[in-house]
């Protein structure tokens, strides 16, 4: 069924352009790259933040209120009597035209209306804190017109989760300043805040607001507030209750005539000892400079600019020319462009993720590293380092950090025994892409305490011990509060609704339920580990290491093989997981997953058999499933699993982060026509053709789950953005569909593909090299039959590396 469309995909700007502003859901896109960041909506709804979302939110978000997406940096026009937005909301006032482009870390919202274009740019330069709202007000008709125009940002008193709950102090606190065109906030600054924020346009002001109530009314609201419909600012100074920023600028523009305002929203710190330029004055000396930095149309123009420079380079690394448009888009643009997003967020911040509840996770980090590590390498280095620094001593993990602190956070407490292998994937993708073994030598202490220092190659030491040291009763890793799969608490037991499943233990007896999904994750990274070992002349430890892996493929093989598919787990008292002895979820994605691309049992037909099971049971029209049948009611010894309602979430939603696992599968298996129909199902460029109105969520990202077969509503996705997903979906493409795979000493070259696959040629830029890799594949699936390097045969199927400029011919 054609269903109705709500925008398009332009890739020569690199940008998804919205054109109807009432999207089944608010379509948003991502602003900064390092320290300020910005959430915007197709509406401009949304907030900013300075490196955590937590503690340090620079601007206010109300999420899941009525109407959704309420609160965000509003420019209001009042042109006659009429008031409009250029972005829709919050006014609501039917636009003459609107468009929303969403490009690579810039949004530009246009609307017209009754002759009057208002199109605003917004973005974050490169290393500056703030973000840029770029307005050019347009007159297109033959009139001149006299418009008032305010702007609006609600001030957040920094800690987003105190700002919604602690009134009793916070509507006491807030302070401001006013100096010109600039508003200061400045809440809490008086005591232990060093920071400030501020709210500045580059023109003479006539008036300005900075108490809520006053500009908008009590009993008012975004879309109608007072000072706006009345065209009157009030020159509110607050003191306490709800600061905000608002300007009043009075704009005459003749026919054909056009202006631009820089508006900034800017935060700032100062040292201790230089707080204040005069008591009670905050000291504005880093606002001045900053402000001066963008304070011309031609210097905002330049910061853009470098912008989209830095884009074009981090996406000349990796390009393909298949002569699909729908891949070529996802591979070149967009799956790259989300991988970067979510290494910068984890999982805090999303219109799905209210930045208070998680910090960065060390499982999620670690595997956002895939997807980023070819664009930035020396921050994913970095992030290893941090990720490394809050483990434990005994390779246990804290489940979470806070980016500000770097420190682990009990919020969702530890104890998920997957978390340390992650550490070893994470790493060796580092390695296999700079070829930087230094990095192993690294000093890293333990939970951040000084003093307690070994090597990082010790940590990933530690980690792959942790695996072994706890094992169950049928030599399967034991499970601990949960492996990948958050929610299938099997050591949890928990009736009280108040209890979060994710920290309640049934400790009194210990853990004794065991994971196949372990297992198998284990088994890869063990071989990889072996593999690092041997590359570093370890000899004794590849050895032993290899023999933990060989014990534990014969584990999975004697007891986790359930005759058509891998088991999923032992329960706490032993009992079987995601096998046909059950009533439901007889089967689960995630131990397929891994025990393919473990290759666990292959010469025994395991995988094969495994892998046609997924197609048998998982699969359906919008992906694979996570289990099958869903749970129908609540088992206490499985925990948050089951909790949800059938179709949704972990109970047998679409949860995209697995389905490339079990694609990997199927490439290693050398099934391309398999693995691209899986793959496809997924792939945002293809559900955007046929389900933009079903899907509901932005159709330019992967999102974590789509409801799944037994969902009331299949197809329709949920939680978009912010998602191991898009990592997942990079390294399945460029590594094992389109088979380009970075290693220790140069490209492995080894593709899957459909049969009705045609030549392609990608360009990949490795550590110094340039290499344009041709490939022809002649209608096989799988199997390099001959490589040259520059005209020159290479023998095996590893280019090796060497500077400079290469040509690579490859036959299927
Ligand atoms: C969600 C998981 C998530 C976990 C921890 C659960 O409610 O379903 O996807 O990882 O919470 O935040
Ligand atoms: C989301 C979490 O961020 C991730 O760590 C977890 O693996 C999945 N949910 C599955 O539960």
């Amino acid at each position: 069924m054609e269903q109705k469309r709500y925008g398009h995909f332009d890739d020569q700007h690199r940008e998804y352009v919205i054109t109807d502003p009432q999207t089944p859901w608010p379509w948003i896109n991502y602003l900064g790259n390092e320290d300020f960041f910005s959430l915007i909506s197709n509406t401009a709804g949304g907030y900013s933040f300075y490196k955590d979302a937590k503690f340090r939110r620079i601007t206010r978000y109300r999420y899941n209120n009525v109407p959704m997406d309420n609160g965000g940096r509003y420019f209001y026009i009042k042109d006659g009597d009429t008031v409009w937005n250029p972005g829709w909301k919050p006014c609501k006032t039917p636009l003459d035209f609107y468009e929303c482009r969403h490009g690579m870390s810039y949004t530009r919202i246009t609307g017209k209306k009754n002759g009057v274009e208002a199109s605003v740019l917004f973005f974050v330069p490169l290393k500056k804190w703030c973000e840029v709202q770029k307005l050019t007000l347009k007159n297109e008709s033959s009139e001149t017109k006299s418009l008032k125009l305010f702007s609006f940002e609600e001030w957040c008193l920094w800690n987003a989760a105190t700002d919604m709950e602690n009134f009793q102090r916070n509507f006491s606190t807030g302070e401001v300043e006013i100096e010109n065109s600039t508003i200061y906030h400045k809440t809490e600054y008086r005591e232990r805040r060093n920071h400030y924020a501020f709210y500045h346009v580059n023109a003479p002001i006539q008036g300005f607001d900075t108490d809520r109530e006053t500009f908008v009314g009590l009993y008012n609201e975004f879309a109608d507030p007072q000072a706006v419909m009345e065209g009157k600012p009030r020159n509110s100074h607050a003191h306490g209750w709800s600061p905000i920023a608002s300007h009043y600028i009075e704009v005459t523009l003749k026919p054909g005539e056009s202006k631009d305002f820089v508006f900034l929203l800017g935060y700032i710190e100062n040292e201790q000892d230089e707080k204040f330029e005069a008591p009670q004055v905050i000291n504005k000396k880093k606002a001045h400079a900053l402000i001066a930095e963008l304070d011309t149309t031609e210097k905002v123009d330049k910061a853009f600019a470098e912008l989209c420079a830095l884009w074009d380079n981090l996406l000349n690394i990796y390009k393909v020319k298949t002569g699909n448009d729908k891949l070529d888009r996802m591979v070149n643009i967009w799956n790259q462009y989300q991988c970067m997003v979510t290494f910068n967020f984890s999982r805090s911040a999303s219109f799905f993720e209210s930045g208070v509840g998680r910090g960065m996770g060390f499982r999620d980090s670690n595997q956002d590293l895939v997807g980023f590590v070819h664009q930035i390498p020396p921050r994913a280095r970095q992030r290893i380092i941090d990720i490394a620094s809050t483990q434990f001593p005994d390779g246990g993990c804290y489940h979470q950090y806070q980016p500000l602190t770097k420190r682990g956070n009990n919020d969702i407490g530890g104890g998920f025994n997957d978390d340390p292998c992650w550490l070893i994937f994470g790493t060796v993708a580092y390695i296999k892409e700079t070829g930087d073994f230094s990095i192993l030598d690294e000093m890293v202490p333990f939970d951040n305490q000084p003093g307690t220092e070994v090597t990082l190659f010790e940590h990933l030491k530690i980690s792959m011990d942790h695996v072994i040291k706890n094992l169950g009763p049928h030599m399967l890793p034991l499970i601990g509060r949960a492996d990948w799969n958050d929610c299938l608490n099997l050591n949890c037991f928990s009736w009280d609704p108040n209890e979060s499943f994710q920290t309640t233990e049934n400790v009194s007896e210990g853990t004794k339920a065991e994971s196949l999904m372990i297992a198998g994750l284990f088994v890869v990274t063990g071989k990889d580990y072996v593999a690092l070992c041997q590359k570093l002349g370890k000899n004794d430890e590849a050895a032993r290491m290899q023999k933990a892996v060989d014990a534990m493929i014969e584990a999975v093989k004697k007891h986790g093989w359930d005759g058509e598919w891998y088991l999923r787990a032992y329960d706490f008292y032993g009992r079987k997981i995601g096998s046909n002895e059950n009533d439901e979820a007889k089967i689960f994605i995630e131990s397929q997953g891994w025990c393919t691309m473990a290759e666990i049992g292959a010469e025994d037909g395991m995988v094969a058999k495994s892998l046609d099971s997924c197609k048998k049971y998982l699969e359906c029209e919008h992906g694979m499933v996570l289990n099958n049948p869903a749970f129908s009611k609540y088992i206490y010894e499985y925990g948050e699993i089951s909790s949800y309602p059938e179709g949704y979430k972990e109970n047998a939603g679409i949860f995209c982060h697995n389905n490339p696992w079990v694609i990997i599968g199927e490439c290693i298996a050398g099934r391309g026509n398999d693995a691209w129909s899986h793959y496809a199902k997924i792939l945002p460029s293809y559900v955007e053709e046929k389900y933009q109105t079903l899907h509901k969520v932005e159709p330019y990202v992967n999102c974590q789950m789509v409801a799944g077969k037994d969902a009331f509503r299949p197809g329709e996705g949920k939680n978009s953005w912010l998602t191991g997903t898009a990592a997942w979906m990079w390294y399945t493409v460029s590594e094992f569909i389109l088979g380009i795979k970075p290693d220790y000493d140069g490209i492995r070259i080894d593709p899957c593909l459909p049969e009705t696959a045609n030549d392609y040629t990608v360009q990949r830029k490795f550590r110094d090299a340039e290499y344009e890799i041709t490939i022809h594949p002649n209608g096989a699936q799988k199997g390099v039959k001959s490589i040259t390097l520059d005209g020159k045969p290479v023998d095996g199927t590893v280019i090796p590396y060497s500077a400079g400029k290469h040509t690579v011919e490859v036959t299927m």
